[in-house]
């Protein structure tokens, strides 16, 4: 059975006073929610001060970016072995704003996930299509798209354990996430897409739901089959907030194992 991952992007946000505030905050209110992985992504420079602020708790840490590179004249770049160093357990990559505003391009998103399995983290692959691939209805295409350039150069065992995060680039930040039926139909793809490489591995890779997910709106979301928790950008910097998205997701475990249970 998947265990649902819910993680908070806090992308170009933080300060150490932040970092020692949420992170306690959080920690506080999440001491005895179990049966959900909870993972925060502050600002780079803050993951050395969040690991010490974490320490005893079960929340990982993630960062948000890595370079292909893992050592050399590569100026202003962290590599997969520093992140590891510092107590990251997860890397996201291919997030749209990165291949907005930083044209990455998939074979570079592809270069990433291959040195950061290669470091032993867990990449977060973050897929999704804009406004207007969606009004043309090549959603299933662009996401598609995104996964073969990891599966047809890494391969299907690249994807063992890893995490994708469907965002579709409309919904983040704007308050509209996508609707629970249309995330979940664009998860059943996903799946059903990585089970072409490989039935086993595509049932059991946890593929987050991002985009304006808020306490309101995630237990509908996670109610669904295969919506395995959250990658969450605004709702994350506010303890009360994100804490309601774990507990939603924990939730979501507990009930479906007692339905299993049942079944049996
Ligand atoms: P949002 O961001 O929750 O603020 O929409 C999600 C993300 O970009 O990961």
């Amino acid at each position: 059975m998947r265990h649902p991952l819910v993680m908070g992007n806090w992308k170009l946000n933080g300060s150490t006073y932040m970092v020692s505030e949420l992170i306690s905050g959080i920690s506080n209110e999440l001491s005895r929610v179990d049966g959900c992985d909870v993972a925060i992504a502050p600002p780079v420079m803050y993951l050395d001060q969040a690991r010490n602020t974490l320490a005893g708790s079960r929340i990982a840490l993630s960062a948000q970016n890595v370079d292909i590179n893992l050592l050399g004249p590569f100026t202003g770049e962290i590599s997969a072995n520093m992140l590891k160093d510092v107590g990251a357990k997860y890397t996201i990559i291919g997030h749209s704003e990165r291949r907005i505003y930083h044209k990455e391009t998939d074979e570079e998103v592809a270069k990433k996930f291959a040195v950061l399995k290669e470091a032993g983290l867990i990449p977060v692959l973050c897929i999704g299509e804009t406004k207007a691939e969606h009004e043309e209805g090549r959603t299933e295409e662009v996401c598609a798209r995104e996964i073969d350039s990891v599966l047809q150069n890494l391969g299907a065992l690249a994807m063992k354990d890893a995490v994708i995060a469907y965002e579709p680039v409309w919904a983040i930040g704007t308050g509209q996430p996508a609707s629970s039926a249309q995330v979940q139909a664009v998860h059943q793809f996903i799946r059903a897409h990585i089970a072409k490489y490989d039935m086993a591995i595509a049932a059991k890779v946890i593929i987050q739901y991002g985009g304006s997910v808020n306490d309101k709106n995630a237990a509908e979301l996670f109610a669904q089959p295969d919506i395995d928790g959250a990658l969450v950008g605004g709702a994350s910097l506010k303890i009360d907030s994100f804490a309601a998205i774990v507990k939603a997701a924990a939730f979501k475990k507990s009930d479906r194992f007692q339905c299993g249970d049942k079944a049996q």
